[in-house]
């Protein structure tokens, strides 16, 4: 289980309140090039919060779980599960908590309580989605973070629900989202409070200084492995980033950072975007790719949302 100590020799986290416009300050940059992370409260209005929120409840109404229930829920059905996933970096699709199905393939409780998450190309062909994800003050931030085209490449809109939330363990962002330079970075926004009880986020401070440890590749067909590239060992300590709703949490793609489960009883939705720098080769062989109709896009707001 994902249950880290926290580290009695790590400084508190720092926290910084949004910068006006979006635009990181020389102290912000300094503490995230520092850290490998970054607290950013009061990023995003909660209105905005509401809006994304009540958005992906409409996403779900709309979703037809029996469309996916044999993929989901039937023995020896590995193969169509994991397709259902590597074919989703352009689509919208949902992804239930383990054991969110009976022996017989039905659900347990009601389908918005039994969803994991929704991947992984929302930000765009949704517009309510798109719209968030180029919010001004998040193309501002995108402009100071050191990459020089930075693109969208994948978004994913986390429920963690309250009980059955399951836990994400340690790991690093560029395992799975590869680019030569390493150029992925994260951005986690709480939609709601992020706690120890319901599954804040942790991280491991200055990790990022450390090796990538593991890559994520397709070996041909539909097959993922993960290979391991350093036998430096995930960390047993870390420290919790509690955030308030409408912070973002900038996370460099080396950082090792996970969250708990969520036993609480209330839930901890979150999205996420996952930037990459389109000067720098994207892997070939990194589990999201796309088709040839729907390039990567930047923050530019004036093209049209793709249906
Ligand atoms: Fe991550």
């Amino acid at each position: 289980m994902f249950a880290p100590k926290i580290g009695e020799l790590f400084p508190q986290a720092l926290r910084f309140s949004a910068p006006a416009g979006g635009r990181l300050t020389a102290e912000q940059q300094a503490a995230l090039a520092r850290d490998g992370f970054l607290v950013l409260e009061q990023m995003i209005a909660a209105a905005d919060c509401d809006t994304l929120m009540a958005r992906a409840g409409e996403l779900v109404a709309d979703f037809d779980p029996a469309s996916v229930t044999s993929i989901f829920s039937t023995r020896g059905q590995v193969h169509g599960r994991d397709r259902y996933f590597q074919d989703s970096g352009d689509k919208i699709r949902f992804f239930f908590e383990e054991e969110a199905f009976d022996a017989e393939g039905r659900l347990r409780q009601d389908k918005r309580l039994s969803i994991n998450k929704i991947g992984h190309a929302q930000h765009d062909l949704d517009p309510v989605f798109a719209r968030f994800s180029r919010l001004p003050q998040l193309a501002a931030l995108a402009g100071s973070l050191g990459l020089a085209q930075p693109l969208l490449l994948q978004s994913m809109y986390i429920f963690k629900q309250p009980r059955i939330g399951g836990e994400v363990g340690w790991h690093q962002d560029a395992t799975f989202l590869y680019t030569e330079p390493l150029s992925v970075v994260g951005l986690w926004f709480a939609l709601e409070d992020a706690t120890l009880e319901n599954g804040c986020l942790w991280a491991l401070p200055g990790g990022h200084r450390g090796p990538l440890r593991e890559r994520w590749r397709r070996t041909g067909g539909t097959l993922l492995a993960m290979e391991r590239l350093d036998e430096t060992p995930w960390p047993e300590e870390g420290i919790p980033l509690e955030v308030p709703k409408g912070s973002l949490v900038v996370l460099h793609g080396k950082l090792p950072h996970g969250s708990g489960p969520n036993r609480s009883s209330v839930s901890r939705h979150a999205y996420t975007l996952h930037l990459i720098d389109g000067a720098a080769t994207y892997a070939a062989d990194n589990w999201l790719q796309r088709g040839p109709g729907m390039p990567l896009r930047g923050f530019d707001t004036a093209q049209a949302v793709k249906t």
